[in-house]
């Protein structure tokens, strides 16, 4: 079980600001595990737990003189998720509307843009299956000509990489604005440029960073954000939204969680995210793995990748040994770009990432530990995590 001491700004540090409950008791899943995967999903606030819980409460007795009364207060219910979902966003209300998921919302946006059959989509090959999908079935009905894929470079997709590929006819450039596999930070502000200087939209999904590191629509000139359980779309958002007796549950919980966030400050948290992400940077390099996330400062996220090794083979075997330590983090690639990743998030502190430096540091030491530098290889993991052929 991972111990925590007291030293760097902690989350203890960053959780104090809330009132009434003591810092700890705010993420209970970080007590038995060193939790590194928010990219994967996210740990749970007890405020969510507690708001959702509440709901059902209500659902379950109907306290009002009337049912009419408990559907309206059902549906008051969800206003919270927008409030504060605006509030992070820099948004007005009526410009967020509520979504399952973030695939959910990218095939509603890619249902309600009224493409034309000799436009184009342009979008990057890092990209998670889920936001290439709706275009390329666009493509596949013929509602649009093509999409167009921006290649990386050894793991960057600057500007230039999607401008070559955008013209007239480009009716979207849909891309994350932080890469899921290597944590990729994408120039929002130059493709918002290169989009308005030809006429197309800017769709970007939000999903790994939104609620770590700050994004507003104000600053950011992207024409629509998505990001599970809310996008943004200026105008007509409400009209792209599911209506009825939706899914309240998961509208008070995002509500809940996102108030957490906002108490905190997104310019707090995002400060604190980074902090841990250029620990991760100093550190890692000096137990001889490579580094896959690019170091420019401007590119750098909530999410850090590494390998040990060339062999997919052996990063799993790596993987599954920091699971057997209870290190909660994950290997994922695509286009041949990614590794062991870790991702922080608010309820993350430095001890966690000394934890998960100790731990490898004592995996790698028992095998041939190379210097500061040195290549990935073979001699880097010991013998009893090499796989059996
Ligand atoms: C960039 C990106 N987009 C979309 C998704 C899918 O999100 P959801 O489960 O909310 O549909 C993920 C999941 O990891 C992701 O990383």
């Amino acid at each position: 079980m991972p111990t925590r001491q007291c030293g760097h700004a902690s989350p203890v540090d960053l959780l104090s600001h809330l009132p009434s409950v003591p810092a700890q008791h705010h993420f209970p899943g970080t007590r038995d595990k060193t939790f590194l995967d928010a990219a994967c999903v996210g740990l749970a606030p007890t405020d969510t737990r507690l708001a959702i819980e509440r709901f059902l409460d209500r659902a379950l007795l109907c306290p009002d003189r009337d049912a009419s009364t408990h559907h309206i207060a059902l549906d008051q219910a969800r206003v919270t998720a927008v409030r504060e979902g605006a509030r992070l966003l820099d948004a007005g209300d009526d410009e967020i509307a509520l979504v399952e998921s973030t695939t959910h919302g990218l095939n509603v946006i890619a249902a309600a843009i009224p493409f034309q059959p000799h436009e184009n989509v342009v979008i990057c090959d890092l990209e998670f299956l889920q936001v290439a999908i709706p275009w390329l079935k666009l493509a596949e009905r013929g509602g649009i000509r093509e999409v167009r894929v921006a290649r990386n470079r050894r793991g960057a997709v600057p500007v230039e990489a999607f401008a070559q590929h955008v013209d007239a006819d480009t009716r979207a450039v849909v891309v994350s604005s932080v890469q899921w596999t290597n944590g990729f930070a994408v120039d929002l502000h130059g493709l918002a440029e290169v989009c308005r200087a030809h006429g197309a939209l800017l769709v970007v999904d939000a999903i790994q960073q939104l609620g770590a590191t700050r994004l507003s629509v104000r600053d950011t000139p992207a024409d629509i954000v998505v990001a599970g359980g809310h996008y943004d779309f200026p105008t007509t958002a409400k009209s792209l939204e599911i209506n009825g007796t939706a899914n309240y549950p998961g509208a008070v919980g995002l509500g809940a969680s996102l108030e957490l966030v906002n108490k905190l400050g997104i310019t707090t948290i995002e400060a604190h995210v980074h902090e841990l992400t250029d620990r991760l940077h100093d550190e890692l390099p000096r137990l001889g793995v490579r580094v896959v996330t690019r170091p420019e400062p401007e590119a750098r996220s909530g999410i850090t990748t590494f390998e040990v090794s060339d062999a997919a083979a052996e990063n799993e075997a790596f993987l599954q040994a920091l699971l057997d330590e209870r290190i909660y983090v994950a290997m994922r690639y695509t286009s041949g770009v990614g590794g062991i990743r870790v991702s922080t998030h608010l309820y993350n502190d430095h001890d966690d990432v000394d934890r998960l430096i100790q731990v490898m540091r004592s995996l790698l030491g028992r095998g041939a530990l190379q210097g500061v530098g040195a290549p990935r290889g073979s001699g880097v993991l010991p013998d009893e995590l090499r796989p059996q052929a």
